[in-house]
């Protein structure tokens, strides 16, 4: 468990499989500005099984309760090692600053774990609270690619941000995991 101040992030588990499937398959929760994506139960718990899959967490508050999930994955690179992050939130637990604080909790996991020059984050270009959070963390925007995500019928434009290990310098929150 990565513990933050008023959220933790929990190693996902096969029996999280049903809520995370739920929340993928929901416009409300995935977002209006991510594909639309019907995945079962069974296809959730594929994700846990792989070793190449992204690594899953659950966001939860300080009395348990889930409030949304946050993963990172490897972006393929001939050359430099950097991980992508993404999350999403229930929409009730929005704009409390649980997603920052989880993001920052991530991004201080990352650095201190693992070998990476760079993380990476992609958003739509209409999704500024997604933005916001990554500003706040002390992420950079890297431009706009083109063109990238299929939503509501269309190919829609995205932007990269990233940020590297000697912008984050030091653990923000992360000082204990249990
Ligand atoms: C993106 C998301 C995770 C943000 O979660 P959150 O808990 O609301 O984020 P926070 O409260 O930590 O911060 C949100 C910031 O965006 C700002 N914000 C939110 N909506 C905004 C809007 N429409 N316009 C401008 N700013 C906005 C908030 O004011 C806050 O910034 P501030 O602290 O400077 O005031 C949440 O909106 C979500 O789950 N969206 C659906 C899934 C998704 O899009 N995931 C990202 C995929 S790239």
């Amino acid at each position: 468990m990565l513990e933050g101040k008023n959220v933790n992030l929990r190693v996902a588990e096969k029996e999280d499989s049903s809520l995370l499937a739920e929340w993928f398959s929901s416009l409300q929760v995935f977002g209006e500005y991510n594909p639309i994506w019907q995945i079962s139960k069974s296809e959730s718990e594929k994700i846990h099984e792989s070793p190449n899959e992204p690594k899953m967490f659950i966001v939860e508050k300080k009395d348990g309760s889930k409030i949304g999930y946050i993963l990172h994955f490897n972006v393929l690179h001939t050359v430099a090692k950097m991980l992508e992050i993404g999350y999403g939130l229930v929409p009730t637990e929005r704009g409390k600053g649980y997603c920052t604080e989880a993001a920052q909790i991530m991004l201080d996991y990352l650095f201190l774990s693992k070998e990476t020059v760079c993380v990476q984050a992609t958003t739509h270009v209409k999704n500024i609270a997604s933005q916001r959070v990554l500003q706040k963390v002390g992420f950079k925007k890297e431009g706009i690619m083109r063109k990238r995500f299929f939503i509501q019928g269309e190919w829609q434009n995205i932007i990269l941000f990233s940020i590297l290990r000697e912008e984050w310098k030091e653990p923000k929150i992360l000082t204990r995991t249990t």
